[in-house]
């Protein structure tokens, strides 16, 4: 059976795929910080699927603690890999500490540059693989470090896509809008300001993903309203849009 790795499984688009990635028949390496809550998703999923969960407990912001887990496609193969654990954070970039900007950084940045250079090696050789970066369709604005990471995000995967599609391994960026998860209690945020109709279901968003990877999409942007929204950002200036925005695309309150 073959296996699919995901970065933060134990809530919202990281569970979501997880479910979506056992019922399709992949045994599971699930990775995040607490481990009593990944040994209790691994049970579940095991009960509901009938699929194996591997459990790695790790800081992925911790360099000794992410090594830990690049081993793991050495060790055994990785057909697929969901780099999607992530945290939002409510103030602007000047008014929080630099060691909480660092933090968020490498866990948007760095780990997703580091996982999928351990992931695609293999695939390469093997001559099949895929692997998902989940980004933001925050990442298409300008709203300060959080959309800055995101655009990168898309940037490198969209273009690893291309260099990797006649080696076999499919590379896509998943740039959801709001969904309905933990990020935005995680980051202290009031959600009655957004709009409901502006909240996408973390089980649909997965699913839409899933069939964009298997058209061989290296871009998606779940629902049309998502799609309008950022194709519209192209024709509107950028000023404009800084100046009436007031809440950012993943829920931070302009300052
Ligand atoms: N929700 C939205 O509206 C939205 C919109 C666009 C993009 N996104 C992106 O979607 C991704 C998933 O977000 P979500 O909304 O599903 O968030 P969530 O519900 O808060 O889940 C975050 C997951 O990441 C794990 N995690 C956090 N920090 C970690 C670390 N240092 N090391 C290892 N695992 C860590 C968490 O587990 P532990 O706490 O146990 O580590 C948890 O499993 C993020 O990349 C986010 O930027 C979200």
């Amino acid at each position: 059976m073959a296996t699919a790795l995901i970065t933060g499984p134990t809530a919202g688009i990281g569970r979501a795929f997880a479910d979506k990635l056992a019922l399709e028949g992949y045994d599971l390496v699930l990775v995040a910080r607490d481990e009593a809550r990944l040994k209790e998703v691994a049970t579940e999923i095991t009960r509901l699927h009938g699929v194996g969960c591997e459990v790695l407990a790790a800081d992925l912001t911790d360099p000794e603690q992410l090594a830990v887990v690049e081993e793991r496609f050495r060790s055994g193969p990785i057909e697929v890999l969901v780099n999607n654990a992530g945290f939002g954070q409510k103030k602007p970039f000047w008014a929080n500490p630099i060691e909480l900007e660092e933090k968020q950084f490498d866990l948007l940045v760095r780990v997703v540059l580091r996982l999928t250079h351990a992931a695609v090696l293999p695939m390469i050789e093997r001559g099949s693989g895929a692997v998902i970066n989940v980004s933001s369709v925050a990442g298409f604005f300008q709203r300060g470090s959080y959309s800055a990471h995101k655009s990168w995000v898309t940037n490198f995967s969209a273009g690893l896509a291309i260099e990797l599609h006649a080696k076999g391994v499919a590379v896509m960026a998943l740039c959801p809008g709001f969904v309905h998860t933990e990020f935005h209690e995680r980051m202290g945020m009031d959600k009655t300001i957004i709009p409901s109709f502006m909240w996408l279901d973390a089980t649909e968003l997965v699913d839409a993903a899933w069939k964009d990877l298997m058209q061989g999409k290296s871009i998606s942007i779940p629902t049309w309203r998502y799609r309008l929204i950022v194709a519209a950002s192209r024709y509107v200036p950028r000023g404009l849009i800084a100046r009436v925005s007031t809440v950012g695309l993943d829920g931070r309150r302009r300052a």
